[in-house]
């Protein structure tokens, strides 16, 4: 094996930001030798050139076996999942992703991968520190003792722990961040797992088209998160899976603002106001979220710093011209 130069798979690679990650891995000269995803290729956000793409089901071991063949770096994002309106109303799909880790890591240990990225997600929080929309920002520590988000934040601790134990005791090298809201172009923005970035833009957007000057925003508009764009994502990715990081460490922007202020910078950009009204019986999550760098910054001296008024900007023009091209067909 080339130690300066690793062959890598992406798993998960026809979402968000598996699609990203391959384009990016490619760019920096990393052999990146398949992507996989359980999804039909028509159906994939981004394809890349020259990678072995694979449709597979990583549920089942002997596909994980065929995915991790002859990789030394293995990125696995690979999940079910959403924002709220999805994780909320499909907990035991989520919790099912535990076939996924589990048949990944058994699998990575089988073929002899040399280190393997694992997803998780700011979802693992103790509930009871994001009660408040001025919560304090969240710590690795946070998560124990645990409550997470039920299905999903539970799956994803899980998860984590199993990675953990791998290393430990079968010297499995794993790496683990805990991603914040990550937002871009080439994410969700329909269908139901969408997150709120794409959601605000998309019905800002359509109201835009169809004149209708109202838009309607799920809880009060006053709890908070933090969101990270696609870009200071991927690079962080491939920081912390390149350090000695060998515990869950936070990967999300420290720049946090209520949904009501979301929709304000959404609404600058499309020039345009619009009347707000409030559907206090949608999925709504915690109060608050927000990422503490601390962690980050004094391991990588680096942290997500991408203004989200930057970030939304792309993105929302992104989505315009989806919409454009789908031409009034959602
Ligand atoms: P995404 O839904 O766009 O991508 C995940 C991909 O995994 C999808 O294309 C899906 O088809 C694929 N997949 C699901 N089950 C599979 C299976 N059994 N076999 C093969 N492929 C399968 O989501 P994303 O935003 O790109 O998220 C990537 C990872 O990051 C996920 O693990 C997610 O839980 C985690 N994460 C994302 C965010 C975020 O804000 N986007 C936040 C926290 C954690
Ligand atoms: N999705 C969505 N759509 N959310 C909306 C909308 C809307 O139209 N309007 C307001 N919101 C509110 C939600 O009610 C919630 O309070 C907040 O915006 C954030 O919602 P999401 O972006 O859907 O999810 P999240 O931040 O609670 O959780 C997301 O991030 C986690 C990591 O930080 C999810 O994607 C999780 O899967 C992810 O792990």
């Amino acid at each position: 094996m080339d130690i300066a130069s690793p062959t890598a798979v992406v798993c998960g690679a026809g979402g968000f930001i598996g699609g990203h990650l391959v384009k990016s891995l490619i760019a920096q000269g990393i052999r990146v030798i398949r992507a996989i995803d359980i999804k039909r290729m028509e159906e994939w956000h981004q394809i890349a050139d020259g990678v072995e793409n694979l449709s597979l089901d990583l549920k089942e071991k002997e596909h994980c076996l065929t995915a991790t063949e002859g990789a030394d770096h293995v990125y696995q994002l690979a999940a079910d999942m959403g924002g709220m309106g999805f994780i909320e109303k499909n907990k035991a799909l989520c919790m099912l992703n535990v076939l996924t880790n589990t048949n990944m890591l058994l699998a990575a240990c089988e073929t002899g991968v040399k280190r393997l990225f694992y997803a998780s997600s700011a979802c693992v929080y103790n509930e009871t520190r994001q009660t408040r929309p001025d919560v304090v920002a969240l710590k690795e520590c946070d998560a124990y003792p645990a409550m997470p988000e039920n299905g999903y934040g539970w799956e994803k601790l899980f998860s984590e722990r199993m990675c953990q134990n791998f290393e430990e005791d079968f010297g499995l090298t794993c790496r683990i961040a805990r991603y914040h809201n990550v937002y871009g172009p080439y994410g969700t923005w329909r269908g139901g797992r969408e997150k709120v970035p794409a959601a605000i833009c998309r019905k800002i957007i359509e109201a835009k088209r169809s004149g209708r000057h109202e838009i309607n925003i799920w809880g009060d508009g006053h709890q908070t998160r933090s969101f990270m764009f696609i870009d200071d994502c991927v690079q962080g990715t491939q920081m912390i899976m390149n350090s000695n990081i060998d515990e869950p460490i936070n990967l999300g922007s420290s720049e946090m603002v209520c949904i009501n202020q979301l929709v304000d910078i959404v609404e600058e950009i499309a020039g345009i106001r619009l009347k707000r009204t409030y559907d206090l019986k949608a999925p709504k999550g915690v109060n608050g979220r927000n990422s503490d760098n601390t962690m980050i910054l004094d391991r990588l001296r680096w942290e997500p710093s991408i203004r989200l008024r930057d970030g939304i900007e792309k993105t929302y023009r992104w989505i315009e011209s989806q919409i454009a091209l789908s031409d009034g067909a959602i």
